[in-house]
């Protein structure tokens, strides 16, 4: 059972949903647990997320911990410092162009980082009932949509990217965890989200920095593949759900039933940032530029999550449009955390006061 005194390790804490989840739990009236964050601090993870949770928890009720998940003696001692009893698991390589041009990445950290978690949790727990491992996942396991089809929970797993197929991988670990050690897992399988810290390879994040550089705006293929969009917001208190009342060895999806074919999103996004921007509506328009294909695009991806809606009484609470304000209207007053994102100026602060300790 979940207990709002819970010591959670939340791995990839310091990635872009990973924050917005820590940022989400010490807003939860009901939660006086602890967080340690374990992260390996990639090119995508950024402590600047969580400064203010450092300011007002660090030390006490959050705890960082600069780590490896596929270092099996490192995550062992974390669960052993801390007396963890509740794992949520976020670290992974997220970008799917990344994983066309390097998958080796994306089969260590996502199989064999989770592989070396469902160990380390299972020799600590030791048949432990009153534990949780939460697995998030994405629906891109699941393969591409036709026309009018949804991703059910029972959806037969299909990838078709490094990325997918290792999620997928994954996936399939912590449930045989579940089956044969009677480890207490749920896994998640979301769709894309979208929201502040959002590193700026992905769609959304991309198309507003670059439009306030003036830059090509690419759009892959004809543009017409979909998505289906979720505030980051709305998929942490799915996984605060999960958490707290989630069936153990289930598995939940989560949407926004909000699809959006890529260009319309990019033509939405352009007028957005024009109206912010005082410019005509069309202005950020003429920089669309249709791009050649990325291998394997998926078509169409479509949740339905009539399940975590009807058993775990879960909604999402943004609208399409007020998350789509809020975003950019973060980007725009956020550009230096842009710049020093990308720069790597971030990195080499991160070495001079975490890589010593
Ligand atoms: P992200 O790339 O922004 O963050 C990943 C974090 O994991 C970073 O902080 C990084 O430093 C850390 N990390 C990477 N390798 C690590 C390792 N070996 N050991 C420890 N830490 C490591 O990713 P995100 O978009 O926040 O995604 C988080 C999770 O949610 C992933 O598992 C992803 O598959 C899943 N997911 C993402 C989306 C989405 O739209 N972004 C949708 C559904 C599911
Ligand atoms: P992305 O944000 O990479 O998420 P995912 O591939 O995990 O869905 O891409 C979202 C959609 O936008 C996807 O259909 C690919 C497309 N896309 C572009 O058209 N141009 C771009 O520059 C990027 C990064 C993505």
């Amino acid at each position: 059972m979940f207990s709002s005194q819970s010591t959670m390790l939340v791995t990839g804490g310091a990635g872009f949903i990973g924050s917005n989840f820590i940022h989400y739990l010490f807003r939860q009236p009901d939660f006086e647990g602890s967080v340690v964050n374990f992260d390996k601090l990639t090119y995508a993870g950024n402590l600047e997320n969580l400064s203010e949770i450092e300011e007002q928890y660090g030390g006490k009720r959050y705890l960082f911990e600069k780590g490896d998940i596929c270092d099996s003696e490192k995550v062992s001692a974390v669960f052993a410092k801390y007396g963890v009893d509740t794992v949520v698991n976020f670290a992974a390589e997220s970008h799917v162009d990344r994983s066309i041009h390097g998958p080796a990445e994306f089969i260590q950290t996502n199989i064999v980082g989770t592989f070396t978690l469902l160990e380390a949790a299972r020799a600590s727990w030791a048949g432990r009932k009153d534990v949780l491992f939460h697995h998030v996942s994405t629906d891109e396991v699941f393969g591409s949509l036709g026309e009018s089809d949804f991703f059910h929970e029972n959806t037969s797993y299909d990838p078709r990217s490094p990325y997918s197929a290792s999620k997928a991988a994954s996936d399939h670990l912590v449930s045989a965890y579940f089956h044969t050690y009677g480890l207490p897992v749920t896994i998640s399988n979301c769709s894309n989200n979208y929201g502040p810290y959002h590193f700026p390879e992905k769609l959304i994040p991309l198309m507003i920095l670059n439009m306030q550089e003036e830059k090509l705006l690419p759009v892959y293929g004809d543009g017409k593949n979909i998505r289906d969009w979720l505030f980051v917001e709305d998929h942490c208190s799915a996984i605060y759900a999960i958490l707290k009342k989630g069936q153990r060895g289930e598995t939940y999806n989560i949407g926004g039933e909000n699809e959006w074919t890529n260009i319309n999103l990019v033509n939405r996004l352009c007028e957005i940032v024009a109206e912010k921007k005082s410019k005509p509506k069309d202005h950020y328009k003429k920089l669309i530029n249709y791009v050649n294909d990325r291998p394997g695009h998926d078509r169409r991806y479509a949740i339905n999550c009539d399940k975590i809606k009807n058993e775990l009484g879960w909604k999402r609470s943004v609208t399409f449009e007020e998350g789509l304000d809020r975003t950019v209207s973060w980007y725009l007053a956020n550009l230096q955390w842009i710049d020093r994102v990308k720069s790597g100026a971030y990195r080499q602060w991160i070495e001079k006061n975490y890589e010593a300790r």
